[in-house]
């Protein structure tokens, strides 16, 4: 039987911060209902920086953290909602950047939920035998989506990506892993894409942004994040006390409360960086991962549970041995 584990992890957020204050000058807005009602403090934004080079940067410290070269990769999956072009993929790109050889490379897309759902395919495919170490990426600049005149959405989201290297082992690391989607039959959470447009008119359209039912989306979450988590421990046969930690996707600090009051695992066993980042959609997971390993959260040997939801409405979890 053939196993897989993390083999590296890093992450990567341009410099620029923006505070709740600044947005405050913006819109009609203040740090303590930021705060107060999502657990945001301050996010990064890009500048000049795309989401490839977000991507390069949190792939070459993933790289430098693990045993392995760039010569040993084999595939490439970038997890994104904000790829720099239609085509080529962000992954295609790193493949440039990174000079990796001719492998496979290809971005897929499932929202805040995409870097489990990669996870998800790097796990399985290294199973298979096909492939031995998979560099897996969630990598966004969300806030080109952004409408800074929105008050109920500009103040959630950021910027950032996260890395990882998925390699071959001989011990069980990545044990178990759920991936689903429950139709968003209303739309309650949707970036559109351009309009069509009629070649012999050619209008350009507006720019396009992310439209959100936050009550919709608060239901949607606090109910998948413990039943994902609940599944992921009774499959497996295990209590909550043998968890030593949860890694959830980062969209509001109130979500992941009432995850820790649902599934009774205490605060201080749930991961919480929402107030440097803000949501970073794809990135979010693996930024936290990261972040948790390099602080000394989660250490050699230590089980964790991390679990995501998003536009789709997508959702997913994974109980990982480091
Ligand atoms: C968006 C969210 C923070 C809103 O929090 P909430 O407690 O549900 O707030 P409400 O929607 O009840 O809004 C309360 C009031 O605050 C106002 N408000 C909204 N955004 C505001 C802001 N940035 N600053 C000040 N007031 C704001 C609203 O207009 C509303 O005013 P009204 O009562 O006069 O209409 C919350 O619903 C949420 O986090 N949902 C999930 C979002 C999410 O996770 N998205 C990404 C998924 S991947």
């Amino acid at each position: 039987m053939r196993y897989t584990k993390i083999n590296g992890t890093g992450h990567a957020v341009p410099p620029k911060v923006l505070t709740n204050d600044d947005l405050a000058k913006i819109v009609e807005t203040n740090d303590e209902w930021i705060s107060s009602r999502t657990g945001i403090k301050r996010r990064h934004i890009s500048v000049t920086e795309t989401t490839t080079d977000l991507a390069e940067q949190a792939s070459l410290k993933a790289l430098e953290a693990s045993s392995v070269t760039i010569d040993d990769i084999d595939m490439v999956i970038v997890a994104t909602v904000t790829p720099d072009h239609a085509f080529p993929g962000v992954s295609n790109l790193l493949q440039q950047r990174l000079n990796l050889k001719e492998i496979p490379t290809f971005d897929i897309n499932a929202a805040c939920s995409g870097f489990v759902y990669a996870l998800n395919l790097a796990d399985k495919l290294i199973k298979s035998e096909a492939y031995d170490h998979i560099l897996i990426v969630g990598a966004e600049t969300l806030t080109r989506l952004t409408d800074w005149s929105d008050r109920n959405t500009c103040v959630l989201f950021g910027d950032g990506a996260g890395a990882m290297v998925i390699s071959k082992s001989e011990k069980p690391g990545i044990k178990d892993i759920i991936v689903g989607s429950r139709s968003d039959t209303e739309g309650h959470l949707i970036c559109d894409s351009p309009d069509l447009k009629d070649p012999s008119v050619n209008k350009i359209s507006q720019q396009d942004h992310i439209h959100m039912n936050g009550r919709e989306v608060f239901k949607f979450a606090t109910r998948v994040m413990p039943s994902t988590i609940n599944q992921l421990l009774e499959r497996n046969q295990l209590d909550k006390e043998d968890i030593d930690y949860v890694i959830a996707h980062q969209a509001n600090k109130r979500i992941i409360e009432k995850a820790s009051k649902d599934v009774d695992i205490p605060m201080d066993k749930m991961y919480v960086n929402i107030q440097n980042y803000g949501n970073t959609s794809a990135a979010s997971v693996p930024i936290a991962i990261d972040e948790a390993i390099r602080k000394g959260h989660i250490k050699p040997g230590d089980t964790f549970v991390t679990v995501a939801f998003g536009g789709g409405f997508t959702y997913g979890g994974a109980l990982i041995n480091l």
